[in-house]
């Protein structure tokens, strides 16, 4: 076998002890912020058929997907889990109460160029209303993404949340440069998407391409780009008609995030369109305030995806929040706690005449749900209370011939060093 089948395909993780003991606290945080906001957990398969992701508006995640033909079905690893969680939403349409609050913590891969922050296997937090119009539902996801970042001990600044809303720049263009070409309002957000990677001048160069399915005039493609340095609200009204649906929601959404306790954490950013052909609405993206990782969370509101995939509009609105960016900000901060091997006794038989006596106990232990390691092999008493130590473990449990014979156990309490015996058959 070569040395790189040895090796984690590349992008993806290998999760030993220590890393996944982090992994759950951080999951421990999504579940319980989740639960707190009334969400109920999800799941689906990780294996879908590709063509619930195959869509055709040029999205990178598109051409990033991991798939193959099998049995003349052509199946693919999920890139993300909104297009799961919508069919899952669409075959019992009917039948749920609405809205439904929907969380999920869920491995997706995408063949990606790597960053500080991104590789081809991430977990993704996602959280997503079900059937609410309004946009009371995005602030209570805005809310519910502060928590969690309180929760893991991020101080308020620390991160923002840059909002726009696709609807507003939507109007604006069917008023104007797309008054023709309704179409092109898709592909023409996932063009202005890369602004901040590749900059205006590629940017222009996308939306004018006389084969592509944009097609704007030189003119229209910097009118497009210029909408987009909006920093205010009241800067993005000026290119909005004044009885404006979108620039009213957007209003009435930064109202409910002062109720929340989060108005200033949020700023408008007319840049932000987000990557993903589906969004309809508010779209929303998280950034360290150093600005020196990539996004930490996205989403927004998407109310015509399940109608795309052949069901009736539902509307919809969410997030995705990635285990690897928020693992490295916590790094930058110092704040993953330490997380010691879940561990409180470990028992010792001095001898296998003694190992039925030490079964006893630990079985005894575990059924108080304590976490107990029974010594397995014959090391030296020594090295198995040095290793108890190493462990982390509170307490050692010590049977030889003479405790077996007495009916007792001597325990060490490992922290104070103080000793004590117990009565096996107690
Ligand atoms: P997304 O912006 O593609 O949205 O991903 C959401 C988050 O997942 C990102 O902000 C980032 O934290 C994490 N992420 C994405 N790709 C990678 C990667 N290659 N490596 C590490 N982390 C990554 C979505 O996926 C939407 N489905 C979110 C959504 C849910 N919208 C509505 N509901």
């Amino acid at each position: 076998m070569s040395k790189k089948t040895l090796q984690p395909p590349r992008g993806t993780r290998d999760f030993y002890p220590e890393d996944f003991r982090r992994r759950e606290w951080l999951f421990d945080h999504f579940r319980s912020v989740s639960h707190r906001f009334a969400f109920e957990e999800v799941d689906a398969p990780m294996v879908e058929h590709a063509e619930l992701f195959t869509r055709k508006a040029g999205e990178e995640i598109v051409d990033q997907l991991y798939h193959f033909e099998m049995h003349d079905r052509h199946l693919a690893l999920r890139p993300e889990m909104t297009p799961s969680v919508a069919r899952m939403v669409m075959a019992r349409a009917g039948a749920l109460r609405m809205p439904a609050r929907w969380f999920t913590v869920s491995q997706n891969w995408r063949y990606e160029r790597m960053t500080r922050g991104r590789k081809r296997e991430h977990f993704q937090w996602n959280m997503d209303i079900w059937g609410e119009p309004e946009v009371t539902a995005e602030a209570e996801l805005i809310g519910s993404i502060f928590a969690l970042l309180d929760a893991l001990g991020l101080a308020r600044g620390d991160v923002k949340v840059r909002v726009n809303s696709r609807a507003l720049l939507e109007e604006s263009l069917r008023e104007g440069v797309l008054a023709q070409r309704p179409e092109a309002f898709e592909p023409l957000c996932i063009v202005i998407d890369k602004l901040a990677k590749i900059g205006p001048d590629p940017v222009i160069e996308q939306l004018t391409n006389p084969s592509g399915e944009i097609g704007l005039s030189e003119d229209s493609a910097r009118e497009v780009v210029a909408m987009l340095s909006a920093q205010t609200l009241d800067e993005a009204a000026t290119h909005a008609s004044a009885n404006s649906p979108a620039l009213a929601d957007l209003r009435r959404f930064f109202d409910l995030l002062d109720a929340y306790g989060v108005r200033d954490q949020v700023v408008f950013d007319a840049s932000v369109v987000r990557g993903l052909a589906y969004y309809t609405g508010i779209v929303f993206e998280a950034f360290d305030a150093g600005g020196t990782l990539r996004s930490i969370c996205g989403g927004g509101r998407y109310d015509s995806l399940t109608e795309k995939l052949g069901g009736k509009a539902i509307p919809a609105v969410g997030f995705g929040f990635g285990d690897m960016v928020i693992g490295e900000l916590l790094e930058d901060k110092q704040l993953w706690p330490d997380l010691p091997r879940p561990l409180d006794d470990i028992v010792f038989a001095l001898g296998e005449t003694e190992r039925p006596a030490a079964i006893a106990v630990a079985q005894r232990l575990r059924g108080e749900s304590r976490r107990v390691e029974v010594v397995l092999g014959q090391p030296k008493l020594k090295r198995a209370m040095a290793d108890a130590d190493r462990a982390g473990a509170s307490r050692i449990w010590l049977i030889g011939p003479d405790e077996a014979q007495r009916g007792v156990a001597r325990v060490k309490d490992l922290a104070s060093g103080e000793e004590h015996e117990e009565d096996l058959n107690a």
